[in-house]
């Protein structure tokens, strides 16, 4: 299993800014066209996103992290849930303009501090 690590860190690593590069898209095109964005835009982010959490497992199986542990990677996770509810605020349950920009700005601080978590693993 373990010669399949690079891969899959560096699977995991696209995966995750594919994952910010579509729902940072999404805000933008939302904002540009005053609507929401339908299409493939719609069902990409699902299968991308499941493809993240699924080589996360892996990773995590790999080095026998537990999730419930208290450092850098339990901490990553109850981020990686904060974002994935401003995610769902912001896109599909936001009311106003000002609560969508509002909703998608923490997610997407929640998510660059999900990203150094992972980069630096301060604890
Ligand atoms: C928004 C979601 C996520 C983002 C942005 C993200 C981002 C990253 C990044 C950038 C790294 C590489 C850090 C480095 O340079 O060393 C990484 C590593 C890792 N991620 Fe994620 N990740 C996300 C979700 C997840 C999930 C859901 C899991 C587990 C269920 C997970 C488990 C891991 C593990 C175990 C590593 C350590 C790999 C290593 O350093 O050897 N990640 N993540």
């Amino acid at each position: 299993m373990a010669h399949l690590y690079p891969w899959l860190k560096l699977a995991h690593m696209a995966l995750a800014a594919t994952s910010v590069g579509l729902f940072t898209l999404r805000l933008l095109l939302w904002e540009w066209q005053g609507a929401r964005p339908g299409g493939w835009l719609r069902v990409a982010p699902h299968v991308v996103d499941t493809a993240l959490l699924l080589t996360g497992i892996a990773l995590a199986v790999l080095w026998q992290l537990s999730p419930f542990a208290l450092n850098w990677f339990g901490v990553k996770l109850l981020l990686v849930l904060l974002y994935i509810a401003l995610g769902f605020a912001a896109l599909r349950f936001s009311r106003s303009a000002a609560g969508r920009r509002a909703a998608g700005a923490a997610a997407l601080l929640t998510v660059a501090a999900v990203a150094a978590l992972a980069r630096f693993k301060p604890f």
